[in-house]
């Protein structure tokens, strides 16, 4: 199994991570309701044309700078990059009937249902020319994980971990000002929760699988990417 965040634990405290614990159950039962009306599920995913897509999921916790590095392998490596977090923003945004749940989720640093958030993605995948797509901040949870599979119908290529410690991250959100409504002590200690409850266990998943490629997420901007452009550059002949 991967190695547990032990720094999160002192961000962790035991009354609040039995509701966090609850919400599986919560997300789950939506899914069912979902699962007799998905046409994609009949159809057997979306359809890329004739392309063969190559997806990279991004993980890492709040502030593990998933988004900083992913514009810098839009620039390097030429991806389409569809932040799930940003599309749920958006969504907000645009007031859309999902908005104002959206916004409650958010503000609690809870999950919002997977159907949504992959109708978001899957919009976006379709309507993009490019067939590389970088999915930051998704799969979130186990659910969004196997929903995905079912939805879109296809796997990720390859998997990107941000590996950061809870006190670098917890500095680093508080400190980056983008007005976020999640940007404070209270939510980010529940998105540290859920982080640790329903994001690690995807983590184990494509580390079991083979997929995983951690990423010590300390240092520069530059001496992260390091890391990260090998990774890439071995799958040259998927991604040109
Ligand atoms: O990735 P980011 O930090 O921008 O996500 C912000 C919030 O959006 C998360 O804390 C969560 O509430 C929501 N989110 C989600 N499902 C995802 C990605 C983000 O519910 N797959
Ligand atoms: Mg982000």
């Amino acid at each position: 199994m991967w190695r547990r965040v032990s720094s999160l634990t002192q961000f962790v405290s035991p009354t609040k991570s039995s509701s966090i614990l609850n919400q599986p159950a919560y997300t789950l039962k939506i899914w069912e309701s979902f699962t007799t009306q998905l046409p994609n599920l009949e159809k057997g995913g979306i359809s890329f044309k004739d392309r063969i897509p190559f997806i990279t999921f991004v993980l890492g916790g709040p502030g593990s700078g998933k988004g900083t590095q992913c514009e810098k392998i839009v620039e390097t490596f030429g991806f389409k990059h569809l932040s799930a977090g940003d599309l749920l923003r958006q969504e907000i945004a645009s007031e859309s009937e999902y908005g104002s749940m959206i916004l409650n989720t958010i503000k609690d640093g809870r999950i919002v249902p997977s159907e949504v958030t992959i109708k978001l993605i899957q919009k976006e995948m379709e309507s993009s020319d490019n067939k590389k797509f970088l999915i930051d901040g998704f799969p979130r949870c186990e659910e969004n994980r196997v929903a995905f599979e079912q939805i879109i119908g296809a796997e990720p290529n390859i998997v990107l971990f941000f590996d950061c410690p809870a006190e670098e991250m917890v500095k680093r959100v508080l400190n980056r000002n983008q007005g976020r409504v999640d940007d404070n002590m209270d939510t980010i200690k529940k998105r540290l929760e859920v982080f640790e409850e329903l994001n690690l266990p995807v983590v184990n998943y494509y580390a079991e699988k083979g997929k995983l490629h951690k990423i010590c997420a300390l240092g520069t901007e530059d001496e992260i990417f390091e890391q990260v452009w090998p990774v890439f550059a071995a799958c040259k002949q998927l991604i040109q």
